[in-house]
């Protein structure tokens, strides 16, 4: 490894260097959006509509909804600045609506929008939508790699290219507004949003900010910038919305603001310059500090340091989250300098609470004008209010979905996308006469080689027939051999008849979007894993193997990388999975077609803890960020080490859940409120985000060793222990008898109700009322508290798939200290504190 490492690291720190000395911001600085975006006109015309619109106006205006909770009748009585389509939203409810659907919806709206009969203003309305890898939720849509893939590309003009066309697929269906780019900078790849990321370094996602924003908005000062066949782009989520502690999507960035702005705020200042006409606040927060709140990071920073001139929009119910806030009412995040509430479901609500706000005078009326002038400019900008409607735009053409060009600048991604890692004895190419066995859970699957954000928000539920344009990667490599005169057969348990001379393995992540990827360690799988037996199965059948992985992220693969001969990272291809053969398969004499050219974005472990690397340097670093094999290296990778590092249950799960006053790993204690519910424990010390419930250390028998938990009655909040690799309590014995028991004891009685939930995964929980219990335990001694799992709704609850071991949950103030806790099984008879499970 020392070898390549070496190589590597000359290449691309030399790459690197060059990059940070061409465009790396400084911190802080004013970006060099010097141009002045307002000409004249547009600023005139913006306040002369401004004059004539009524308060209801322009409070409609900062809002937005979903599609699947607003009619275009509503958009038009309470005159809304924008719609959405929320990743679970399509036309009439169908996520595999055809185009002609979208475009009539899009009408609809417009007409609704445009009306003045009623005397208005009638401004058109903007539609947004996530098309983050191509036009992603038409199910002809030509799908791109994810950018975690793009950025192994390090192809700036390519990425200019998928801008231009993903705007084209856009508007070809009376769309006018996409939220991409992610410019995270992805830094601890246990993050659900990972993928969403070009790169763990600044430098790159800097070069791609400015190609993709410029590829989707067209070059500004052109006659066609944000018109025709181009769309308004989002700079997404402003910011450090990939720095956040332990990867935890919509956590907390902690640590030193500038140190965070240089890595986390790269893209920004490219993408200004580059004219971006809006940027979407984070979820996230800073040092405690919730974005969509705070006045010195939208405002003072984003607009007044940064010179951003575009509008701010919220992600989705983002202000809700801000301490103080709810879904229906944010008046602080107005003030604090967002332009544009995301409200789906909650924007009639949100719409009474600010008119009540602007009517009482609690309302900066200079503030609301503010935000509305903004957006009216950039609707001005974007041509939308001489526009016609959306079917009569000349852009507007469902033909151009999937189109064959834009799939071939997609296949090309893909080519250029894919990362050897290992190719042991020339492995590859394949012949492409050689007979092939293709097999693994990604083979033939459009869902996972497409991801999350693919159809429908997770990108869980596309059978292959969900698609109309692209190939598998099995239909890929088939349609090579068959070229060359070979032969490729599809084998869903790696089993033959005939010994193949070659097997390709794809397998890897299944897909997630958002937090529901988010994982505590970065263990694809241990020793029992399905895959790893697959590819040892034809290792010890004398198979030569490739192993095609497919993920969003840097992932531990050590024991897989052993078992093949040949390792190719192929991130989440999208659909046009033919480059991949592209690559792999020669032609019938094995001289490869394509060369490898792709090198990571990220940096790969060598341990599976998830502890961030970003560094060639550190000692858990397998492979750099830049590596790459090419069918020039004549490198052989040695044997890997196989110990993960992590801490595997399976067999091991004890019921040990706190010891002296600390979570047993691989369990961990959380925080949560309203403002985060996934907060975690990491020192002795610790609140959750907007204060209603902390932690401290407290003395049971030693110094320290029990956590005082303490709810200060600001709102709800929760204490709970979790694991992110479901435990199996049946192993334990009959759910019948087992019971929670913990070693605690009350501080502070509760003025409130208290709950005790036990969480078997996304959507599956049980929750009884534990006051009446709390209320009777004599305060300030330590005693067992035992809670028996009958108590929950077994109906409901999947013992075998616990995630969550219990989470209190206190509505008032209360105060408990705990030293030990664990689930054991008793022969007792167990009683249950109270009878009401919900
Ligand atoms: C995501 C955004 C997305 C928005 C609209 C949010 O949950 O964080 O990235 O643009 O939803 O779908
Ligand atoms: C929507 C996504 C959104 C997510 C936020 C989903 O229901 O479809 O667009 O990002 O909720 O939680």
């Amino acid at each position: 490894m020392r070898n390549i490492k070496a190589y590597n690291k000359i290449l691309s720190f030399a790459l690197l260097t060059a990059l940070l000395l061409i465009i790396y911001p400084t911190a802080f600085q004013k970006s060099t959006a010097s141009i002045p975006l307002n000409t004249q006109n547009i600023s005139d015309r913006a306040e002369n509509i401004l004059k004539k619109m009524t308060l209801e106006e322009k409070i409609g205006q900062i809002i937005q909804a979903d599609i699947s909770a607003v009619t275009p009748e509503e958009a038009k009585e309470y005159n809304l600045g924008s719609v959405l389509n929320g990743g679970n939203s399509a036309p009439g409810g169908k996520v595999t609506a055809p185009a002609r659907n979208w475009i009539a919806l899009a009408d609809e709206f417009w007409h609704a929008s445009t009306d003045k009969s009623d005397g208005g203003v009638g401004i058109p309305l903007l539609w947004g939508t996530d098309a983050v890898h191509g036009h992603n939720n038409l199910q002809n849509a030509t799908i791109f790699p994810h950018n975690s893939g793009l950025g192994a590309t390090k192809n700036p003009a390519l990425i200019r290219e998928i801008g231009e066309i993903t705007a084209k697929e856009i508007r070809a269906t009376g769309i006018d507004w996409t939220f991409a780019p992610t410019l995270a900078v992805a830094r601890d790849d246990r993050w659900g949003r990972a993928y969403e990321s070009y790169s763990e370094n600044p430098a790159l996602v800097s070069i791609y900010a400015e190609a993709m924003v410029e590829g989707l908005q067209g070059q500004y000062q052109e006659q066609n910038f944000l018109k025709d066949e181009h769309v308004i782009a989002t700079a997404k989520h402003f910011f450090a919305d990939g720095g956040t502690h332990q990867g935890i999507d919509r956590g907390d960035a902690q640590g030193d603001l500038k140190e965070i702005f240089n890595i986390h705020a790269a893209g920004y200042g490219p993408a200004i310059s580059s004219q971006a006409q809006t940027v979407m606040a984070s979820f996230s927060s800073i040092n405690g500090e919730k974005m969509h709140g705070s006045k010195g990071f939208l405002t003072d920073l984003l607009r007044s340091e940064m010179g951003f001139e575009g509008f701010v929009v919220g992600d989705w119910n983002g202000h809700g989250e801000v301490p103080g806030c709810s879904p229906t009412d944010c008046l602080q995040a107005l003030h604090a300098g967002l332009d544009m509430f995301m409200a789906p479901d909650s924007w009639k609500g949100l719409y009474k609470s600010l008119l009540a706000h602007a009517k009482s005078g609690a309302m900066d009326m200079k503030r609301l004008d503010e935000a509305v002038n903004r957006i009216l400019e950039v609707k001005i900008r974007a041509g939308l209010l001489d526009s016609v409607p959306p079917s009569e735009r000349t852009a507007t053409n469902p033909a151009l979905l999937g189109h064959k060009e834009h799939r071939a600048t997609a296949r090309q991604a893909v080519r250029e996308s894919l990362v050897l890692l290992k190719n042991n004895n020339a492995m590859l190419p394949i012949a492409g006469n050689a007979n092939i066995l293709v097999t693994g859970s990604g083979a033939h699957s459009m869902q996972q080689q497409t991801g999350g954000w693919t159809l429908s928000w997770q990108g869980d539920s596309n059978n292959n027939d969900a698609f109309e344009t692209g190939e598998t990667i099995f239909e890929g490599i088939q349609s090579a051999a068959k070229k060359f005169g070979g032969n490729a057969f599809l084998s869903n348990d790696g089993s033959y008849t005939e010994k193949p001379d070659a097997a390709i393995v794809i397998f890897g992540e299944q897909p997630y979007a958002e937090y529901r990827g988010d994982r505590s360690d970065l263990v694809f799988e241990f020793k029992d894993g399905e895959n790893l037996k697959l590819l040892k199965t034809l290792k010890a059948n004398g198979i030569p193997t490739v192993s095609v992985f497919l993920t969003g992220r840097p992932l531990w693969v050590n024991s897989h990388i052993n078992a093949s001969d040949a390792f190719v990272v192929a991130w989440l291809p999208g659909t046009e999975a033919g480059g991949i053969a592209d690559v792999l398969i020669g032609n019938e004499k094995a001289v490869p077609r394509y060369n490898f050219t792709g090198t990571l974005s990220f940096t790969w472990p060598n341990v599976g803890s998830g502890e961030p690397l970003n560094d060639a340097d550190h000692p858990d670093t397998l492979f750099p960020y830049g590596f790459g094999l090419t069918y020039e290296s004549s490198t052989r990778t040695a044997h890997l080490q196989e110990d993960s590092g992590v801490v595997e249950l399976g067999d091991n799960f004890d019921g040990k859940l706190i010891t002296r006053g600390d979570a047993v790993a691989p369990f961990a204690l959380f925080l949560g409120d309203n403002s985060n519910p996934n907060t975690p424990v990491t020192s002795q010390l610790a609140s959750s985000i907007s204060g209603s419930v902390n932690v401290k250390g407290t003395d049971y028998a030693a110094q320290e060793d029990a956590r005082t938990i303490t709810w200060n009655g600001k709102g709800e909040g929760s204490f709970s222990v979790r694991v992110d690799r479901a435990v199996n309590l049946n192993m334990l014995g009959n759910p019948e008898t087992l019971a929670i028991n913990l070693l605690a004891r009350i501080n502070q009685q509760p003025i409130g109700s208290v709950y005790l939930s036990v969480g078997c995964g996304e959507g599956c929980s049980s929750e009884i009322d534990i006051s009446p219990m709390i209320k009777n335990i004599e305060s300030n001694t330590w005693q067992t508290w035992h809670f028996p799992i009958s108590c929950f709704d077994l109906g409901k609850l999947k013992t075998d798939n616990i995630e969550t071991a219990f989470s209190i949950r206190s509505t008032g103030p209360l105060s408990i200290s705990v030293h030990a806790g664990e689930f054991i099984s008793s022969n007792d008879t167990l009683t249950c504190p109270s009878t009401s499970a919900s």
